[in-house]
């Protein structure tokens, strides 16, 4: 099939090299032109910042983000725009499929009444999980709908060439709405074991213990573990557009809003511990943060509750820098080396590092993922 894919971020770039080496004919839309730049000749189709290179396409596919502004509303003017910028070039019968997350409603409210009645409409909400080596695009079932049988029948046929399990719902609200809902199960565990996290400290019981302990039942439970709190642009983003899109229809989301508030409140949590480990106070004290980015071995730090613990710190006067070989630089600052200070927190546990300059040092162990060797601290 002849295929273009707007938007070559992380979604759409991972599906670009799918659709390719199943024997699509794929072209990629980026408006970012560093990144047309940097994925130039590196992946197999070509991209490039031009819509006209959709024409003659028979299959579009639409990865671009879909953010919160900063009332934490859902933003869909990068899927509006690109849909603007599409309608020329999307001819009639042409399935058009939307993989970026959004609230039940968009492809049929949304998407659809820019691009017109004359194209088919799919629903695909991507589930690819960073980082992830065991389950990427090909072994992760995927959810299709499409808004009328032929629209339906056309993305099985494309999602099927590179997907061994495709799971056809019976609306593309459906499919929305499981992504949604999907990430939304996460949040919500994440908040109870990081509000568990802070019982138990005060009961003086051990909470990773605890929770090994319940994960022995066998049935009707599923172990989470405290952290930071949760970063990246999935989790602390989707269940805010399934609250909203709640609310919209006249029902309080309480749940996911409590469990927002909860996993906000951890790195301000956190610091306030750590004061209590430097003697009440972290004004005026030394503190490496290990690991910004919002999970192991990945070099996001979007949302990343890391930087939210630094300015926590920072704000009650410790001096902080942050040391992280996989995000490198951020904010125009670069990673500093690690070396002796006053205390060390491991926020995120990057593959390979060595914590050797801290052996002398304090140090607490907030990061989710492999053994550092300190004891975890949550
Ligand atoms: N990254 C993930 O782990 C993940 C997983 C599942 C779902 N999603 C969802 O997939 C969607 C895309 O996420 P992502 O991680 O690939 O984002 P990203 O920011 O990595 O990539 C999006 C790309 O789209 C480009 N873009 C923006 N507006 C455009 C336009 N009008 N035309 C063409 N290109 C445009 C941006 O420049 C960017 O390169 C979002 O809805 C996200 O929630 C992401």
């Amino acid at each position: 099939m002849r295929v273009a894919i707007i938007g070559q971020g992380y979604v759409g770039k991972a599906l670009g090299i799918a659709a390719h080496k199943a024997g699509h004919s794929v072209v990629g839309v980026e408006i970012d032109e560093s990144r047309v730049a940097e994925l130039s000749g590196a992946i197999g189709y070509s991209v490039s910042s031009d819509f006209s290179s959709v024409a003659g396409s028979e299959v579009v596919v639409i990865a671009v983000p879909t953010p919160l502004d900063d009332k934490r509303v859902p933003d869909l003017s990068y899927v509006e725009s690109a849909c603007e910028s599409l309608k020329s070039f999307v001819g009639a019968g042409v399935l058009v499929v939307n993989e970026s997350t959004s609230f039940p409603g968009t492809l049929r409210n949304v998407i659809a009444p820019i691009l017109g009645s004359e194209s088919l409409y799919a629903s695909a909400p991507e589930r690819i999980d960073p980082a992830n080596e065991k389950w990427g695009i090909e072994n992760t079932p995927r959810l299709i709908a499409g808004m009328s049988p032929e629209a339906t029948a056309k993305a099985l046929e494309f999602y099927r060439s590179f997907c061994n399990e495709v799971h056809e719902v019976s609306s593309p609200e459906v499919a929305e709405a499981a992504k949604l809902f999907e990430n939304t199960f996460r949040q919500v565990n994440i908040a109870l074991v990081n509000e568990f996290a802070q019982i138990a400290n005060v009961l003086g019981i051990s909470t990773h213990e605890t929770l090994a302990a319940a994960a022995t039942k066998p049935y009707g439970f599923m172990p989470f573990v405290p952290s930071v709190g949760v970063g990246g642009h999935c989790i602390p983003v989707d269940p805010s557009y399934l609250s909203y899109a709640a609310e919209q229809a006249g029902v309080e989301a309480s749940f996911i809003n409590l469990a927002n508030k909860v996993n906000v409140s951890m790195p301000g949590y956190i610091a306030a511990r750590i004061a209590d480990v430097l003697g009440g106070s972290v004004a005026g004290k030394r503190i490496q943060v290990a690991g910004i980015a919002y999970k192991a071995d990945v070099s996001d730090t979007r949302e990343s509750p890391a930087l939210a613990l630094i300015s926590a710190l920072k704000g009650l006067g410790a001096s902080v820098s942050w040391h992280d070989p996989v995000v490198g630089a951020w904010n125009g600052e670069r990673s500093s080396d690690l070396e002796a200070v006053d205390l060390g927190v491991i926020a995120t546990a990057h593959s390979g590092v060595d914590y050797g300059a801290w052996r002398d040092c304090k140090v607490i162990d907030v990061s989710t993922g492999v053994n550092t060797g300190w004891p975890k601290f949550l």
